[in-house]
């Protein structure tokens, strides 16, 4: 098989993951090109409420939000901002002068923008290709002379998938993002995450009837399969969705039906009926956690926004 870098990177991933004693594979790569139409998918299953809370919180506090964060904003987000979030709030806020998303994929990067551009025509439009886990080029971000305010744009509890030491790294990086804007620009992050709550309501969020979410985990192993020339038999294996108290999270898992063996690229790998393998976390805080993990990077809560169940938060913290 004559592979990318990019194939070789995966291959070599998913060898390491499952030779931990709890075997695992990153969580990134669940969202290839179906894996990401699955996971669109699961927004709209009856159990996953975050995406509509999420979206709850950008209509009715829409107002409120523009407010806050004032007028002439440069609105950077982390992800393509393909969604309906960012459309909203785009809409929302009064004159945004300039949008920068920012995500690793070219193609979802182009399509975003040409739409943006589309339905907003004043805005500068400014895509920038970068793998946001790792520091951005901060030059890049300084495309806005007449911008009174900088705006890190983070929605969809995306910053769940990160561990909590992850999750500190990245908002030091935020941070550094906001204390690069120029002299009398204000600078913050707009982020959103989801709160702790009951495991009747998160473990079937994680689990829905209808088995989207089982098909977007086990889409991770046929696509080992169709790009690492893998043999899992999708058949044997089936999705968990378990709360781990001690991290506070949800966690998925792909758990081995019967006792089998897989070969990857030569290689072989043994599973017992009942052994597991870890592919994503979805951590859950509570306000004070979230609000105390973001001062140790530096930032300050200013205003936070709930949907009317209380199950979700978009926050704004500002340097302190
Ligand atoms: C895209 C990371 C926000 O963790 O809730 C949903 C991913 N995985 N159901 C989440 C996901 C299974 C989702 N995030």
């Amino acid at each position: 098989m004559n592979q990318t870098a990019e194939q070789q990177r995966f291959l070599q991933d998913v060898i390491d993951g499952l030779s931990q004693p709890q075997p695992e594979i990153p969580s990134k790569y669940l969202y290839d090109e179906l894996g990401s139409a699955l996971f669109e998918a699961i927004c709209v299953t009856p159990e996953y409420y975050i995406t509509r809370c999420d979206i709850e919180i950008h209509q009715q506090h829409a107002a409120a939000i523009s407010r806050f964060l004032g007028t002439h904003v440069h609105l950077i987000e982390f992800g393509s901002g393909a969604g309906i979030k960012t459309r909203l709030l785009l809409e929302s806020l009064q004159q945004p002068q300039a949008y920068t998303p920012i995500e690793i994929s070219a193609a979802a990067l182009q399509a975003a923008a040409d739409v943006l551009r589309y339905q907003f025509p004043h805005l500068l439009v400014q895509p920038l290709q970068a793998d946001y886990t790792q520091p951005i080029n901060l030059q890049a971000l300084d495309i806005c002379p007449r911008c009174r305010r900088r705006v890190v744009y983070f929605p969809g509890s995306t910053i769940g998938n990160f561990t909590h030491a992850e999750a500190r790294g990245f908002l030091s990086r935020i941070h550094d993002i906001c204390s690069a804007a120029r002299d009398g620009v204000h600078a913050g992050l707009l982020i959103g995450f989801d709160l702790l709550k009951s495991t009747d309501i998160m473990i079937p969020a994680y689990a829905d009837a209808a088995g989207v979410t089982a098909a977007f985990n086990k889409n991770l192993l046929a696509r080992i399969n169709r790009e690492l020339g893998a043999d899992f038999d999708l058949a044997q294996w089936h999705h968990e969705a378990r709360f781990n108290p001690v991290e506070q999270r949800m966690e998925s898992y792909l758990v081995s039906a019967v006792a089998q063996q897989v070969s990857i690229a030569g290689r072989r790998f043994a599973f017992a009926t009942g052994d597991d393998i870890h592919t994503e976390n979805s951590h859950k805080y509570t306000l004070a956690d979230f609000e105390a993990m973001a001062a140790e990077a530096g930032l300050k809560l200013q205003q936070y926004w709930m949907d009317a169940k209380g199950w979700f938060v978009t926050a704004y913290f500002e340097l302190k």
